[in-house]
């Protein structure tokens, strides 16, 4: 079964994004997958990259949006995106120097993190950016 399963509940309905958020829980789901089927760590680490890489990417998509928009929450919730990220960065640092491994706890933090901040930080802007015609 999959680590979280995309459903309504998810969705914005931009459609870009909801593109991009499926795209993360696939990558989530894929490293959840991995470390179940008890992968070694070049894989799962393989996989953790690539999941940091995408991430970066979609906030950088959405902060784009906010940019060009003049969305008024940018601030805060660019902090949470960067937030994120740091972690995300201090994990690979721990990772590389061979002081971390990918496991189930991470795997919840990811979810928890991914579901909340789409259902709500995320999801604030969609009133907003759907109002200045994005789809
Ligand atoms: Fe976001
Ligand atoms: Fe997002």
């Amino acid at each position: 079964m999959s680590l979280i399963t995309w459903g309504p509940q998810l969705s914005v309905g931009i459609n870009s994004i909801d593109e991009q958020h499926k795209k993360l829980v696939n990558m989530i789901n894929a490293l959840n997958d991995a470390l179940a089927a008890g992968e070694g760590k070049e894989m799962l680490g393989k996989i953790f990259n690539g999941l940091a890489a995408y991430t970066t990417k979609h906030f950088q998509f959405e902060e784009d949006l906010f940019a060009k928009y003049n969305y008024p929450e940018t601030a805060a919730h660019k902090k949470e995106h960067a937030d994120l990220l740091k972690q995300v960065g201090d994990l690979k640092a721990k990772m590389d120097a061979g002081n971390f491994m990918i496991s189930m706890e991470l795997m919840a933090f990811l979810k928890s993190w991914l579901t909340n901040h789409i259902q709500g930080t995320d999801k604030k802007y969609v009133a907003f950016l759907t109002s200045e015609g994005v789809s």
